[in-house]
């Protein structure tokens, strides 16, 4: 990609958008020059919102795709849209971030393997919970040996209610209850990616998933997959795994989703754990670390959850104009996907299942 500014365009500006947003409006690199939503209130809401009184406003993707003043899209759409409109982008040229999960199967992440590969243009999917500045401070301190070898990593997704969280819209839920638009489940599935993705970014390659997978419905009628827990194995004697737990009266301090988000990893020499994600429960440091008796906290690291959407978006923007690999490639986030959905098949077949 030439390293003039990259002219962007949005695909689907509805509830995370804001937080894609965020860098593109900061960045001297790139400039977000198109928004393009079936729902054209929703574009024009976005653009008066983020004061880009000149971008151009499109409701049709094809239309959009044909301009030649388009370098570069990020496409947050409902998930069964995410194959379709990331092959048509690539096909029209134009550098690719995706939202998670790339797709909803194996078949359609080998489509976009092959197309990404095949294509001139970077592909990214974009998973922000590996740029989340405590992750980020945590990967640092492992690949120092702070705790030692890591053996296990424990995540926990605990949604609850909060009186600070965002409104979510209507529709956003009503596609994620449909399996045949989000692929999966909205807390194991869904959410479920980033924990997949932040087991594998702190452990290493994935062998085997065994799960049992509940089912809880919210005072507003939303079918959550819930209580849950996902074993798994790791390459190298490593374990881990997810549990996630909807407390219905528990409050959580945050700005977005009602959730909080929390990981231990023990290693061979100490443990280590981060105490905040999309949200929090009171006040811990937002990473700890115990070692030789003693216990060191870390306070000085930034934990607005939008940090991890503007630490992503700005790694894509630098691959982009030093022609360097982002993370995640569609190989990874290939994995990553195998990952979660095995989760949901070894909950269906009542056994674990091998990754290859
Ligand atoms: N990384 C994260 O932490 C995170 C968090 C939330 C959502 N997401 C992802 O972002 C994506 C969008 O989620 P959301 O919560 O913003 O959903 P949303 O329903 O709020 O927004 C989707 C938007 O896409 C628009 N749309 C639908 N079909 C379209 C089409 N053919 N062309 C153009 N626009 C179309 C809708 O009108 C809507 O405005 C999903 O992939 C989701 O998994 C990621």
């Amino acid at each position: 990609m030439k390293t003039n500014v990259i002219k962007t365009a949005f695909i689907g500006t509805g509830r995370i958008s804001d937080l894609h947003a965020i860098e593109y409006l900061q960045n001297p690199n790139a400039k977000i020059v198109a928004l393009c939503d079936t729902d054209a209130d929703i574009a024009k809401g976005r653009a008066a919102a983020w004061g880009l009184t000149d971008a151009i406003i499109e409701t049709d993707v094809d239309r959009l795709l044909a301009r030649n003043d388009i370098d570069l899209v990020e496409i947050m759409v409902p998930h069964h849209l995410h194959l379709p409109i990331a092959l048509k982008a690539i096909a029209a040229g134009k550098a690719v971030s995706l939202q998670k999960p790339m797709c909803l199967s194996l078949q359609e992440a080998d489509q976009l393997v092959e197309a990404a590969e095949a294509s001139s243009n970077q592909f990214k999917v974009f998973e922000n919970f590996i740029f989340y500045p405590p992750v980020i401070k945590a990967k640092q301190l492992i690949d120092a040996g702070a705790i030692g070898d890591p053996i296990s990593i424990r995540i926990k997704s605990n949604p609850g209610k909060s009186k600070t969280a965002w409104k979510v819209p209507t529709n956003a839920n009503a596609w994620r209850q449909k399996k045949s638009r989000s692929g999966g489940g909205p807390l194991v599935f869904d959410d479920g990616h980033h924990k997949f993705a932040l087991a594998w970014f702190f452990m290493g390659e994935p062998t085997d998933v065994h799960s049992f997978i509940g089912e809880t419905t919210t005072p507003d009628g939303t079918v959550l997959d819930a209580p849950s827990i996902i074993s798994f194995r790791f390459e190298n004697n490593r374990i881990g795994n997810l549990e996630v737990v909807y407390s219905p009266e528990l409050e959580i301090i945050t700005q977005h989703y009602a959730q909080d988000d929390r990981v231990e990893i023990t290693g061979s020499k100490g443990v280590l754990w981060i105490n905040c994600g999309h949200g929090r429960i009171g006040g811990p440091p937002p990473l700890a670390i115990y070692r030789d008796g003693n216990v060191t906290n870390y306070h000085d690291i930034p934990t607005g959850w939008e940090q991890s959407f503007v630490m992503s978006t700005r790694h894509y923007i630098q691959a982009l104009q030093e022609n360097t690999q982002p993370s995640l490639t569609a190989i990874q986030a290939r994995k990553i996907l195998q990952f979660a959905l095995a989760a949901e098949q070894s909950s269906q077949d009542g056994k674990s299942i091998s990754i290859d």
